[in-house]
């Protein structure tokens, strides 16, 4: 049950029944004590409506419940996704319905705390944002704890670590909510060490959290990619094509994986895998020579040669630079064209994958995931992140996603399934 603050509505109901005072006092204006009475009356109804609001009595009314944290602030950093509004909302009406938190948006990630941009959130802020793409508070891949150079001198300029901590100490907040990825999980367990109590949220279509099992943004991007490739089999069977479709993931190839599985992709190249050019080769003359005249290449966007896996770090990122243009699906389609001589195409899904409204299941979890984190701000257990583990809603020390991806195990049960369908996994 969703209760409104009452502090509005009873100073609302008082404040504004001034023609009833006046009525009132009218009816006893022959008298005067029993008119200061009557105010005195009024007064303390007044007084009694106000304090109704006040924390204590709401919890001594039962209206609200006792929690650790007063005020919390909450942003949402990193690459946005679907889900990122139903988990705003998740954590901000249980917070509020419940324990009558205090609760402070933050604008554009960890951007706004270094420059201060922030506000108090009200219960309206929240209506109608469940099945909303994007992110109401604003989004940014502002990295704090890289230094930053002030232009044209190589000194290092604003100390955004100092900032935030002198933010989240004038904003008065005993908690900072991060919703987002590895590098926001990441910034949030460094600033408790900095002394700040943080709560993280797991997003991301990428689905690459280490500590939890599923991140939301992830199914909705992958009905968004699924739907992509689904539509690519009609124009690649008309034109008798090979069409690549490039999908993000960033350096993990868990969208791609199950898109590919999912949209029947003939050849899934992961980051996980090394492709050979060679099989896939094989693999794509094999299907013509049992009479399919057409192929769909999955791309996830981290996916890298046998070569290119053998390279140092240096020289892999300088082949990289010179091959993957304008990006990793063209340079496939350009290496399958070499190899087979086939007519082959190249698309790149892109940012389609992130926008949009969430799935019914990424806006459970979001919601799951962010009244869950509600309960830990109630408790005072900070330092946290909540995930998803099998089918329950859990919490990892934050430790435990910082500085790490979760990548695809090699053993993963969905490979195999994908080879046992026949698809070339690019090996
Ligand atoms: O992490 C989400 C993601 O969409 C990745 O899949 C992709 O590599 C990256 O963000 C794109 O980042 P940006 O929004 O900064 O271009």
């Amino acid at each position: 049950m969703f209760f409104e603050k009452p502090k509005k509505v009873s100073i609302t109901l008082f404040a504004q029944n001034e023609s009833i005072k006046k009525g009132v006092n009218h009816l006893f204006a022959q008298d005067e004590s029993v008119k200061k009475g009557v105010n005195h009356l009024f007064g303390r109804l007044v007084w009694h409506g106000y304090s109704a609001i006040n924390y204590r009595w709401g919890v001594y009314m039962g209206i609200y419940r006792s929690s650790v944290t007063k005020t919390f602030g909450i942003l949402t950093a990193g690459g946005d996704c679907p889900g990122l509004n139903a988990a705003i909302r998740g954590v901000c009406r249980a917070a509020i319905s419940r324990y009558n938190m205090k609760v402070i948006g933050i604008a554009n990630g960890f951007r706004g705390l270094v420059d201060g941009e922030a506000w108090e959130l009200n219960p309206a802020d929240f209506s109608g944002i469940l099945t909303r793409g994007g992110t109401i508070l604003g989004a940014s891949r502002e990295k704090p704890f890289r230094p930053e150079l002030t232009l044209g001198t190589g000194e290092i300029g604003q100390d955004k670590v100092e900032a935030i901590k002198e933010n989240y100490r004038k904003l008065g907040l005993d908690c900072l909510v991060v919703i987002g990825g590895n590098g926001t999980n990441t910034t949030g367990y460094r600033l408790t060490w900095e002394g700040l109590n943080v709560l993280g949220l797991p997003k991301t279509i990428d689905n690459d959290i280490m500590g939890t099992d599923r991140s939301f943004g992830f199914n909705s991007a992958l009905a968004i990619a699924t739907e992509a490739i689904d539509r690519l089999h009609s124009t690649a069977q008309s034109h008798n094509r090979v069409i690549v479709i490039e999908l993000m993931g960033h350096k993990a190839g868990w969208l791609g994986l199950y898109a590919g599985v999912a949209g029947g992709g003939d050849v899934i190249l992961l980051p996980e895998i090394p492709y050979s050019i060679k099989s896939i080769g094989r693999h794509l003359e094999d299907r013509t020579a049992k009479g399919k005249s057409f192929s769909i290449v999955v791309v996830a966007e981290g996916a890298m040669s046998v070569e290119e896996d053998k390279m140092d770090k240096k020289d892999r990122k300088k082949y990289r630079l010179e091959t993957v243009n304008p990006s990793i699906a063209y340079r496939v389609a350009r290496e399958i064209e070499a190899e087979t001589g086939m007519e082959t195409r190249a698309t790149v899904l892109g940012y389609v994958q992130r926008g949009g409204i969430p799935s019914a299941t990424d806006r459970l979890l979001a919601t799951s995931l962010g009244t869950a984190a509600a309960e830990l701000l109630a408790r005072g257990e900070y330092g946290r992140m909540v995930a998803l583990s099998g089918n329950d809603i859990t919490s990892v020390d934050l430790s435990v996603p910082a500085d790490k991806v979760k990548t695809v195990p090699r053993d993963h049960y969905m490979i195999d399934t994908a080879l046992s369908v026949g698809t070339c996994m690019g090996e």
